[in-house]
């Protein structure tokens, strides 16, 4: 179907940006209107590349503001949205739920009643495509996987949000008909990644020194998958994807976090010219998070078989690739550390 007009939301963030500039370059046929009212999280230095483009729109709006986003429905017809904008920090969540609930739940809520509104029935090529995360699901022991009938446990106040909007979507999709897909996907890393997350948190403290504060043990599990690789599935889903349906995405790449770490600083001391095991000692042990999951494997079987997609990159590529990018665009990450963010970290960090 050519000429789409899409709202993407939260494209300012992390995978957001990654989802827009795909789009954009891929589709010159598709209006790509990005909604995001700029968090801390939102940088639209993320997009500077795509931003002059003809076929991609700014608005700056927040979610939950429900008479703007039916008028952005309005104006630009949207006839599909990609919804991302979120709060995404499980840190920040146990801090602050009641933002998680806002933004997450009644944000979600304000995007469907929207979209129910502005198409009024006719849902003939047109589709709301909720982005998630395998957090939903809980925590799992030493073996198994995460399936998309899996019965949902979350344990953060961001996880429990997230559910919640999944039912919201899923309810709208049984309530109204609304054409509606759900992914679910583990751990992503990449460019762009706000350094509150683990990964460009890390490189950023290896390049100046700092403590890398490791919690608990380092012996939970996640599972990682490069940023691009999943802006690629959401593309599939969103053109080949069930309605209805759930997908989950991942790479089968899980790794201990106090390996994946170790991996962190070699590759980063070896970029900077440093000696080997330079940086071994800014490991340092912290309390644990509370409630932490143990463990998160996703079995993306379900996506490969019925719509063909599988990741482009093997984990030792996407980490060269994504510390050397860290490495070349310190500018990017001064200008995101200045100012609030000290105070974010020494409040987070200070036991
Ligand atoms: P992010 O925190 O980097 O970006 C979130 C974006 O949403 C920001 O640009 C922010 O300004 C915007 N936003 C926040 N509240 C808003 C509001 N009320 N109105 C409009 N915009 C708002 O997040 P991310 O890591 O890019 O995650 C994007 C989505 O993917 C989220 O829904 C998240 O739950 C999901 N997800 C993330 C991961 C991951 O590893 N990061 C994994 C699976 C799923
Ligand atoms: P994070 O990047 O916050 O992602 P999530 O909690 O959504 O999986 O954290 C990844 C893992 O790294 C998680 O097990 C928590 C751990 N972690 C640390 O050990 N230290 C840190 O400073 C951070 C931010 C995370």
């Amino acid at each position: 179907m050519k000429n789409r007009n899409i709202l993407v939301t939260g494209g300012a963030g992390f995978i957001g940006s990654h989802l827009v500039r795909l789009l954009v370059n891929k589709y010159p046929d598709y209006h790509i209107v990005n909604m995001d009212v700029l968090t801390y999280a939102g940088n639209l230095a993320n997009l500077k590349d795509i931003e002059a483009k003809d076929n991609y729109t700014f608005v700056k709006c927040d979610i939950c503001d429900f008479e703007q986003v039916k008028a952005v429905f309005a104006t630009h017809n949207i006839d599909s949205v990609i919804h991302l904008a979120a709060e995404s920090h499980v840190d920040r969540s146990i801090k602050d739920p009641f933002s998680f609930a806002q933004t997450n739940i009644m944000g979600t809520l304000s995007l469907l009643q929207a979209a129910k509104f502005a198409w009024d029935g006719d849902f003939k090529d047109k589709l709301f495509y909720h982005v998630s995360t395998d957090e939903v699901y809980g925590s799992l022991g030493d073996e198994g996987f995460f399936l998309e009938t899996t019965a949902y446990d979350p344990h953060s106040p961001y996880s429990a949000s997230k559910a919640s909007s999944d039912h919201f979507v899923r309810a709208f999709h049984d309530t109204y008909g609304l054409p509606t897909v759900i992914s679910n996907c583990s751990n992503n890393y990449g460019s762009y990644q706000f350094p509150e997350k683990l990964i460009p948190l890390f490189i950023n403290n290896i390049c100046n020194n700092k403590p890398l504060p490791v919690y608990g043990k380092g012996e939970n599990v996640r599972d990682w998958l490069f940023v691009n690789d999943h802006a690629s599935a959401i593309d599939v889903i969103f053109h080949k994807g069930k309605l209805g349906d759930t997908y989950n995405i991942g790479g089968f790449n899980e790794w201990k976090n106090i390996d994946l770490i170790k991996v962190l600083i070699e590759t980063t001391d070896r970029l900077l010219g440093r000696e080997k095991g330079a940086s071994d000692q800014l490991i340092t042990y912290v309390t644990d998070r509370a409630g932490h999951d143990m463990r998160y494997a996703i079995d993306a079987t379900k996506l490969k078989d019925e719509l063909g997609w599988e990741p482009s990159l093997q984990f030792e590529e996407g980490i060269e690739k994504t510390v050397q990018w860290y490495l070349d665009n310190k500018q990017w990450m001064e200008h995101i550390t200045s100012g609030a963010y000290e105070d974010y970290y020494n409040e987070m960090y200070k036991n």
